[in-house]
């Protein structure tokens, strides 16, 4: 079957995603943060616990999930189901792409579907604009029997796009959505970070869900530029705040405190360690499983999954924490370099 422009894009997204893998992830910036050794955890293995409680909705059996990418087209739904399989097999938390393709074009729906049918029990987010309609919200959660909704924040994509949105008005209809939907919000970013005044006024706007997926990971300035030969935003390749600066963001915000979720370069066991001591409650990984998976197979994806998973709870025991969300208040750490400068001048240590 001819696929349709939207489709295309969605398999350009898949293969420069790769592409520019290496490119994207030059600077490894989780490596300007030291952790200081406990050399008394007093504790085992088996006393720690990895689940995570989101609020009072989300029950996720790991402090990390699969986060949104894709969707829409024949090779998405190939990668959607191997993706929701590993998810199920490892319990672990989905995300899909951006629905907005099965909105419009509903032939594309089992490319996302599948999700669901791989992964019956388990956590399904679901994605769509921070612009879309609440009509097109409820129909996506429906689609999904999703637990909770991601509404992304891509201005910065957008913008770097031929054919992008050039309209940016979203607080208002994130507040009406927030407020008229059955399952939590979850506002995102696509890699290009958050200040602690967007994340303030996202908690004004009621959202309390909020991913801050900083720079250092999958970058869509990188990604845009090469599908538009010349014509996107080249400025744009170096945009935004990175993982660990859009965490310590957030960390400073206290009364009411945000869920944060970090994304964004987290491509180790010990990043999903380093975010949770900067405040994240739990991880999102994009890009670096989905490189695992195209370049080596879903067998080398499993291995990688029960290599994180067993490797986090010996982390968890080295730094003395049962829970994951011990490491925020029971871990103490240093900045270095220009994360240091960053931290210094934006006032946040
Ligand atoms: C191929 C691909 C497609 C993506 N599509 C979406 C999307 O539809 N909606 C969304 O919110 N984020 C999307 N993302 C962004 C990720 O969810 C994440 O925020 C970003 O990639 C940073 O994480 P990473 O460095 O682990 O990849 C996509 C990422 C990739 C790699």
């Amino acid at each position: 079957m001819m696929e349709s422009q939207q489709a295309n894009r969605k398999n350009e997204h898949l293969s420069l995603a790769i592409a520019s893998f290496k490119q994207a992830h030059t600077h490894h910036y989780f490596n300007q943060i030291r952790l200081i050794h406990n050399a008394l955890p007093e504790m085992s293995t088996t006393d720690v616990d990895p689940r995570v409680q989101l609020g009072p909705h989300l029950h996720l059996e790991w402090p990390f999930y699969l986060e949104a990418m894709t969707g829409g087209s024949n090779q998405a739904m190939k990668v959607n189901r191997t993706l929701a399989h590993q998810a199920a097999r490892h319990h672990l938390a989905i995300a899909t792409g951006s629905l907005s393709i099965a909105i419009r074009e509903p032939a594309t729906r089992p490319s996302f579907t599948v999700v669901r049918e791989e992964d019956p029990a388990g956590l399904v987010f679901a994605n769509l604009s921070a612009g879309t309609s609440l009509q097109a919200a409820q129909t996506a959660i429906k689609l999904l029997h999703a637990d909770a909704l991601e509404l992304h924040l891509n201005a910065a994509q957008e913008l770097t796009m031929m054919e992008g949105d050039r309209n940016f008005h979203w607080i208002d209809n994130i507040k009406c959505l927030v407020k008229a939907l059955p399952v939590p919000i979850i506002v995102k970013e696509v890699g290009f970070g958050m200040s602690q005044q967007t994340i303030r006024r996202l908690l004004a706007a009621g959202v309390r869900y909020i991913n801050i997926s900083g720079r250092g990971g999958t970058n869509f300035a990188l990604i845009e530029n090469r599908r538009s030969h010349g014509l996107g935003l080249p400025e744009l390749n170096k945009w935004g705040q990175t993982t660990p600066e859009s965490l310590l963001e957030a960390r400073v915000i206290k009364d009411p405190s945000p869920t944060i979720i970090a994304s964004g370069g987290i491509i180790n066991p010990l990043d999903v360690i380093k975010a949770g001591v900067l405040g994240a409650q739990t991880v999102g990984v994009a890009g670096y499983f989905l490189n695992i998976l195209i370049r080596h197979g879903e067998n080398a994806l499993d291995e990688e999954l029960c290599r994180w998973q067993e490797e986090i709870l010996r982390l968890l025991t080295l730094l003395g924490c049962q829970r994951f969300t011990d490491l925020s208040h029971r871990v103490d750490f240093v900045l270095q370099g220009d994360l240091y400068d960053y931290a210094r001048q934006r006032k946040l240590i």
